[in-house]
């Protein structure tokens, strides 16, 4: 599955495998990598001459076999002016000086300074986050290794020498907790729907007790006696039965109100009876990046013993098209009460998460309710793959996610809600119709949402152009990126923690 890859904390002076350095501008090195390349004579300013390499971000120098040092190859890192990095620029850095190293290599040891000098622990784990999130690939089913990407060692030691390597050790610990539940989402999402269908998932879900996290997985049965019509009702076409899995971490004072996350969990969307076209389709094993995030997030709070109490609620289903398939036209009861007129089956994420909103808020009262969700194709006409879609009801929590965003690289932009679009899923038969017509087709699906959180302080996530298929980067060649793992863990860690 993701390839192993082990980062370890070693001395400035000791250093194994291919060397990576990093330099700013006109060659600008650290003090310990300039000791490293004086070694080298002449070698690496006539080499750097000769590639035209002068140390830009993005760049890179490759020296085989360099003069006068042990080791079998050296790369140089280019990383720009040389000004403080943010943490988001040290994981990028980190992935960044991961694509460097040759396919071949199973050993090699990055020199953790930049231009101006020694990283500190921290930062230092930020560039192990960042290179391990970049050697992942999802190569399970692949029983044949054509290019050098696949042909990497199925093992790769990757050596951080750094000033203080016990403290950067103890500060990968809680980077490892989070790099795990990234690739945890990451893998989720990326497994085919005939592998991963609701029963299945509750199952790795419930894996996460070993942490420490409280699992229950409801049943049909159970969702049925709990009145979830609209769930069990996109479910009921599928010869896989539904799951609704409550999981929760409690670090965090006893009895203080919980922080909760909601997943969609659509581990295939076919469309239902409004089946959807062939092209794509394939695609839409990944209608459950948002239930995905869930897991990662509480593998994450639960690996690094986060002092908070956190709920994590993911509505699993499949949405196929049979004989005993919801139609277009059915009304459904949800568990608040409300009914719902089905004008589309393919408008089902919204379905599940009425019903698992509500279940969450009015049996744990959280402080704040965040969901996410592979929503609507029109977030990506909105917005790209860049930014996911945010919705709330509450400017602070708002602010808090946006700025999260910004510092960890997984961004968010606020969209509006409001009753002009909420009068467009106004219904002739029943209390709302689940589609709202072309026009801002991702606002009128929160706002269907919305009227299944009450007062409590809400945000809403459409990571439909996130969660799967995103534009590749420094951190990140998945299909399934695992995208709000570490936008959540960082909101938790900011705001939420004791
Ligand atoms: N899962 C899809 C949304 C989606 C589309 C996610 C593309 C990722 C990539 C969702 O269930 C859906 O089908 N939405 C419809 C809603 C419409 C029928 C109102 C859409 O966006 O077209
Ligand atoms: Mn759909
Ligand atoms: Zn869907």
């Amino acid at each position: 599955m993701a390839a192993a890859l082990k980062p370890g904390f070693v001395p400035f002076t000791s250093w194994h495998g291919v060397l990576i350095l990093f330099c700013g501008e006109n060659l600008k090195f650290g003090p310990a990598s300039r000791r490293i390349v004086s070694r080298m004579g002449e070698t690496l300013r006539r080499a750097a001459a000769a590639d035209r390499f002068t140390g830009k971000s993005g760049s890179s120098l490759d020296v085989i076999a360099p003069a006068g040092l042990e080791v079998p190859r050296l790369v140089v890192v280019g990383t720009g002016k040389d000004t403080a990095p943010s943490s988001r620029d040290l994981v990028k850095l980190g992935g960044a000086a991961m694509a460097k190293l040759p396919g071949a290599a199973a050993v090699a040891t990055i020199v953790a300074e930049l231009g101006f000098g020694a990283l500190k622990p921290d930062q230092v784990a930020e560039l192990a986050l960042g290179a391990r999130l970049r050697a992942y690939t999802f190569d399970l089913y692949k029983t044949k290794r054509k290019n050098d990407e696949e042909q990497r060692p199925k093992k790769i030691e990757l050596n951080f020498a750094c000033a203080n390597p016990a403290s950067a050790e103890k500060s990968w610990t809680r980077r490892a907790a989070l790099a795990d539940g990234v690739v945890l989402a990451r893998d989720l999402v990326n497994e085919p729907g005939n592998v991963l269908y609701p029963g299945e998932f509750a199952r790795r879900a419930s894996a996460l007790s070993k942490l420490g996290v409280v699992v229950e997985v409801l049943d049909t049965a159970a969702m049925r006696k709990l009145g979830m019509g609209a769930l069990l009702g996109v479910g009921q076409g599928s010869a896989h039965e539904a799951r609704l899995v409550v999981m929760r971490w409690n670090g965090g004072k006893r009895g203080a109100d919980p922080v909760a996350f909601i997943g969609k969990g659509v581990c295939f969307d076919s469309g239902g009876i409004s089946i959807k076209p062939a092209q794509n389709m394939e695609d839409m094993k990944g209608d459950m990046a948002g239930a995905a995030c869930v897991v990662g997030l509480m593998h994450t709070l639960a690996a690094r013993k986060a002092k908070v109490n956190a709920v994590g609620a993911i509505g699993l289903v499949e949405n196929m098209p049979d004989g005993k398939a919801q139609r277009p036209g059915d009304i459904v009861k949800t568990m608040s009460g409300q009914t719902i007129e089905i004008i589309n089956t393919d408008a089902e994420g919204r379905l599940v998460l009425a019903d698992v909103l509500h279940y969450v808020n009015k049996r744990f009262k959280p402080k704040i309710m965040i969901n996410l969700a592979t929503l609507t194709g029109a977030i990506i006409v909105a917005l790209g793959q860049e930014y996911a879609g945010l919705f709330s009801n509450d400017d602070k929590l708002a602010e808090r996610l946006t700025k999260a965003g910004e510092a960890t690289g997984e961004r968010v932009w606020r969209m509006p809600l409001g009753t002009e679009y909420d009068k467009m899923i106004d219904s002739k038969f029943a209390d709302m119709k689940n589609t709202g017509g072309r026009w801002g087709g991702a606002i009128t699906a929160a706002q269907l949402l919305q009227r299944f959180v009450d007062k409590t302080p809400w945000a809403h996530l459409d990571i439909a152009g996130t969660g799967m298929g995103s534009p590749q980067s420094d951190i990140n060649r998945s299909w399934g990126s695992g995208w709000g793992v570490r936008l959540l863990q960082r909101l938790v860690e900011d705001h939420y923690e004791r």
